[in-house]
């Protein structure tokens, strides 16, 4: 039998929801408590649920829900702080009785239809496991440093940090949307996935009993410049001890920071709670100010590891979609096995920070890539000559490898500071 044949793609009705949820649950081994039902229906963008339904007896149960995925619409900030319409992907589940049939591939066609329909000219994902995407075209976008910073962790001073104020709070969507919203969407970092929102409060509230651990609800930190918020994060602590020694840990997720006093004061806050030795985060870009402010940054134990995956899906509107750092005049040639509409040679000129970009079909390339590496340069962490020097880029024209690279390298790291 064909891969994926005997499925069909549905939309997933709301009153389906709960199948919908089965599959995840199957996929990402985990029993769900019943008093979070409603904090997973928030946090799940359900009209765009889409699922693949068994037709063909020999695949089993017709009309049970083998696979399911969901896509945040929204936008993604881009280097020199513009916007593209962008899809977040996520609760992306075949269910274990049907892996390795092509599910996952159907799912990922029916997702890239939809979101060209839709004019969304990229896709962005968290991958639970790093191997599973470059074979749709998806790159590794932007990474993350992982660390864990010890309490009263000294840092350089930067002036009028001490002068902020800190508000510490339950995070509370009616009490805290609006002012996060407001402080996230003024985020200029490339890679910041603009407030995805669920069916119902935004995603970013919800706080599952079961996923807690033994820790806290999440707690808002906010940072205050005579009232004006500069900064927040959500954060959530656990007391622990052992022969008297108190050894607690406090998680820090999603935060932002608009001035570097700013991010002083609220890591000094965030590393400086009593019983809580060790503050760990996985938010941090590779170049956020906290890095340098820290000064034993060592002492801050860290790992660096993907953080956002991105998938080009219309070539022209997402390079059309972003800031240049030099001029250029160069020619790519595209390969793109699921969005043939991208394959082919385009002609980037740069001017002046724009760039305009046409379909060049034909025309003898500067440089040849797959979607995929396009995608890995298209936030500016990665620099087209460092693929081209891992071969992965082919360069045909001498010196045009670095041309774009330096047009299209961000001069900030791109970071997605939530995960969705
Ligand atoms: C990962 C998952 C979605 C794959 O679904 P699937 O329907 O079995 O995938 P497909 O049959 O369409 O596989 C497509 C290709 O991806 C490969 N692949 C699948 N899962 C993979 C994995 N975890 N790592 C690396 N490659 C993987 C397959 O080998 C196949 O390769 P091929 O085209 O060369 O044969 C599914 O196993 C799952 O739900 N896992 C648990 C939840 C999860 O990890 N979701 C992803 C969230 S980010």
């Amino acid at each position: 039998m064909k891969k994926a044949a005997g499925y069909q793609s549905i939309s997933v009705p709301d009153h389906r929801l709960d199948e919908f949820f089965q599959v995840v649950q199957w996929a990402f081994v985990g029993e769900w408590l019943l008093e979070d039902r409603q904090d997973y229906v928030d946090a799940l963008p359900t009209e765009r649920a889409r699922g693949l339904e068994v037709e063909d007896p020999d695949r089993g149960e017709v009309g049970q829900i083998a696979a399911v995925h969901a896509s945040f619409g929204t936008e993604m900030t881009t280097p020199g702080g513009r916007r593209v319409p962008t899809a977040g992907l996520s609760w992306l589940s075949v269910h274990p009785a049907h892996r390795r049939r092509g599910l996952m591939s159907a799912m990922m066609k029916d997702h890239f239809r939809r979101c060209r329909e839709r004019g969304e000219a990229v896709s962005a994902l968290y991958a639970m496991e790093a191997a599973i995407y470059a074979r749709f075209g998806y790159g590794m976008g932007a990474q993350t440093v992982k660390a864990e910073i010890p309490r009263g962790a000294k840092m350089w001073p930067v002036e009028g940090a001490d002068d902020l104020t800190v508000r510490l709070e339950r995070a509370d969507f009616d009490a805290h949307d609006e002012l996060v919203s407001g402080l996230q969407a003024r985020l200029t970092r490339p890679g910041t996935v603009i407030n995805p929102v669920g069916s119902g409060r935004n995603a970013r509230f919800t706080d599952p009993v079961g996923n807690r651990k033994g820790m806290e609800m999440w707690r808002l930190a906010i940072v205050e410049d005579k009232g004006e918020p500069v900064g927040y994060a959500f954060f959530r602590r656990r007391a622990d001890s052992s022969i008297g020694i108190h050894d607690g840990v406090c998680q820090v997720r999603e935060f932002g920071a608009l001035t570097p006093a700013a991010s002083q004061r609220l890591w000094q806050t965030l590393t400086d709670f009593d019983l809580v030795e060790t503050t760990y985060t996985e938010n941090l870009a590779t170049d956020d100010p906290l890095l340098y402010q820290l000064v034993d940054a060592r002492g801050a134990r860290s790992k660096v590891i993907d953080n956002l995956w991105v998938r080009v899906l219309d070539v022209k509107s997402a390079l059309e979609s972003r800031e240049y750092f030099h001029d250029c005049d160069v020619t790519i040639s595209i390969t793109d096995k699921h969005v043939p509409e991208n394959a082919g040679e385009w002609r980037i000129v740069v001017r002046d920070g724009d760039a305009e970009v046409t379909k060049a079909d034909g025309s003898v390339p500067d440089l040849s890539m797959d979607i995929k590496h396009l995608s890995t340069v298209y936030l500016g962490g990665t620099s087209v000559e460092a693929l081209t020097a891992a071969g992965l880029v082919r360069e045909h024209t001498a010196g045009q490898a670095r041309e774009l690279a330096v047009a299209m390298l961000s001069p900030v790291a791109p970071l997605a500071n939530w995960d969705f």
